[in-house]
């Protein structure tokens, strides 16, 4: 259901996500009902100049209660994260950021009566002992880094804090995520990402995983979609409150690597295997998202081939400054 009355924060809003979500917000609710803030001041002139944006520490909760108070917020985005990558560089500091920071926003929305808050969960839930093809809802979870661990936390949290104390809290479990219009920072997905840049600044890509490495993805139209129809849903609806599986499409480097040929047959891709390896192969496959299907009719728009159209077509135009 949406109201023109919803005061929205988009916490990281400079982010991957964070960018496109918070324009989305805005062409919803209107450019002043939807504050951006993130720990920097934005690189993207729309996000700052489309609407109100404020810098803001996720762990500062009492910069968060004076923008509370300031805004009178009804919704809150909390999209602010260290990724899979990172995490396994700077293991307490993760933890901290993913964990006090999700913390604060429900002890937030708790003290506030903030009517609704969002937050993201991502396949690095699942861990080495989870079934790796079409991934249940429910099944055996037992992540192995930092950020999966800290996900899978924040799912219980949520969870716990949705059942005692009735807050309606919302998740996905978001495949990697592919845009062309904010840079991913710190995944293990990116690659996916990045190849598309070099591809059209015809350069050959190294690629840090291996040619077989499968992993679920998503394009960020689809990741958009699905976050608003889920946050829109009715409430009876909503029957997971820990995170539901979601994706799009799972394919190798090998394959998108075969995808981008079909548009530019000149490009190049070799492999060299690194750390992100190991996480990838900690993760599934591909995913069964049928109870996201059942309870909110999930459906993604974009395969490989239209989103391989879709992103070469875009950043060209991007590299001709149109
Ligand atoms: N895209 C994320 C990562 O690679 C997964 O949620 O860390």
């Amino acid at each position: 259901m949406i109201s023109l009355k919803d005061k929205i924060l988009v916490i990281g809003a400079c982010g991957q996500l964070g960018a496109e979500l918070t324009l989305e917000l805005r062409k919803i609710y209107g450019d002043a009902q939807v504050v951006a803030a993130d720990i920097a001041v934005p690189k993207q002139r729309e996000l700052a100049e489309s609407g109100p944006f404020e810098i803001l520490d996720v762990l500062d909760r009492h910069h968060l209660a004076d923008l509370a108070y300031k805004h009178e917020f009804t919704q809150i985005y909390h999209l602010a994260a260290v990724l899979s990558a990172t995490g396994e560089k700077r293991p307490k500091f993760t933890w901290k950021i993913n964990m006090k920071g999700l913390e604060n926003i429900l002890d937030l929305t708790l003290e506030k009566g903030i009517a609704k808050v969002y937050w993201p969960s991502s396949i690095a839930v699942f861990g080495p002992n989870t079934p790796r093809q079409h991934t249940p809802q429910h099944t055996i979870m037992d992540p192995n880094t930092v950020y999966g661990i800290s996900k899978l936390a924040g799912e219980r949290f949520c969870e716990y804090y949705a059942t005692r104390y009735h807050l309606d809290i919302r998740s996905l479990r978001y495949p990697g995520l592919i845009s062309y219009k904010a840079l991913p920072g710190g995944g293990t997905t990116d690659y996916a990402v990045d190849i598309y840049y070099k591809a059209v600044e015809e350069v050959p890509f190294e690629c840090y995983l291996a040619e077989d490495t499968y992993l679920p993805m998503m394009y960020m139209p689809d990741a958009l979609k699905a976050t608003l129809e889920l946050m829109h849903a009715p409430t009876e609806n909503i029957k997971i409150r820990s995170s539901y599986n979601l994706t799009a499409m799972s394919f190798s480097p090998a394959e998108i690597a075969a995808s981008i040929q079909k548009h530019i047959p000149d490009f190049k891709i070799t492999y060299k295997p690194d750390y992100r390896q190991q996480i990838a192969a900690s993760w599934p496959e591909t995913i069964d998202d049928s109870v996201a299907q059942q309870d909110w009719n999930w459906q993604p728009d974009y395969d490989l081939p239209r989103m391989t159209q879709d992103m070469i077509e875009n950043l060209r135009k991007q590299k001709a400054g149109l």
